[in-house]
């Protein structure tokens, strides 16, 4: 846990799948409790259970329940198999319990050109570390002059959830390259088009499962944009790289 992409599909979706059913009345079992991860996804637990969090490593009580679940249920990465659940439970579910659990007012997004005065805002999730997107001033300005307000930002691990949520929920598109960051599409409204830039490295795939899937099922448009060896300058990084070992072997 810590990255936002394994904070979703390993913890947060499942313990959806799994507990969403209960209706808040159904106590956590953690053991090697992260507080800050607690404290960071409060308002999705407190939404989920009315009670307070044991903490196995220290509880040394014998606590006795009419029914225990062991585990989480998983069904894909990302996302949430309906017919494996005995509500229909969706992805969509998912995004309104989160727009609901963090209080994000937009439930669906503005039409390009649909109001005169309030331009649809783009978000650019913009990398700073890694895979980062190096002309991001262009492309911004590029989105401006196609009529969007665009707005580039990256949640670090001390950014302020709900904060970040809010921002992400205020927006009608969002683009970024492969990454953790781009899991903040499940604050979008509905009908927003989420655009992955897919790094090289034969990523298509797990790109598409990872994200591309995911936003569909909570229905969002959207696009993904493979980068070709002359756009990439890691590649050419590596390419310089090896030409240079070949010279001197
Ligand atoms: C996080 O941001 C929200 C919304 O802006 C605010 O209400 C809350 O107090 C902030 N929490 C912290 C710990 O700063
Ligand atoms: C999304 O857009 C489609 C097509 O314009 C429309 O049929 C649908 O009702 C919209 N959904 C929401 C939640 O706005």
């Amino acid at each position: 846990m810590g990255n936002p992409f394994h904070d979703f599909i390993d913890v947060l979706i499942l313990l959806f799948i799994t507990s969403f059913q209960f209706d808040g009345e159904v106590r956590f079992l953690v053991g090697d409790i992260a507080p800050w991860w607690i404290q960071k996804y409060e308002p999705i637990l407190a939404r989920l259970s009315r009670h307070d969090i044991v903490d196995l490593n220290r509880d040394d009580v014998v606590r006795c329940f009419p029914h225990v679940i062991v585990g989480l249920r998983f069904h894909k990465e990302m996302s949430i198999d309906p017919s494996r659940t005995q509500t229909g439970l969706s992805m969509l579910d998912f995004g309104r319990f989160v727009r609901r659990s963090f209080g994000l007012r937009r439930e669906s997004a503005t039409k390009l050109g649909a109001d005169r005065d309030k331009k649809p805002r783009l978000l650019i999730i913009a990398r700073r570390a890694t895979r980062v997107l190096e002309n991001v001033a262009e492309v911004a300005r590029a989105a401006r002059g196609l009529g969007f307000e665009v707005v580039a930002a990256e949640a670090g691990r001390k950014t302020n959830l709900t904060a970040f949520a809010r921002l992400v929920n205020s927006c009608d598109g969002m683009m970024g390259v492969h990454g953790a960051g781009l899991s903040n599409f499940v604050f979008l409204p509905m009908n927003t088009t989420l655009s992955q830039v897919v790094p090289l490295g034969q990523l298509d795939e797990i790109a598409r499962v990872d994200f591309g899937a995911p936003a569909e099922d909570m229905e969002m448009k959207y696009l993904q944009y493979g980068i070709s060896d002359e756009e990439s300058t890691r590649f050419r990084g590596v390419l310089i790289q090896a030409l240079e070992f070949l010279r001197q072997e």
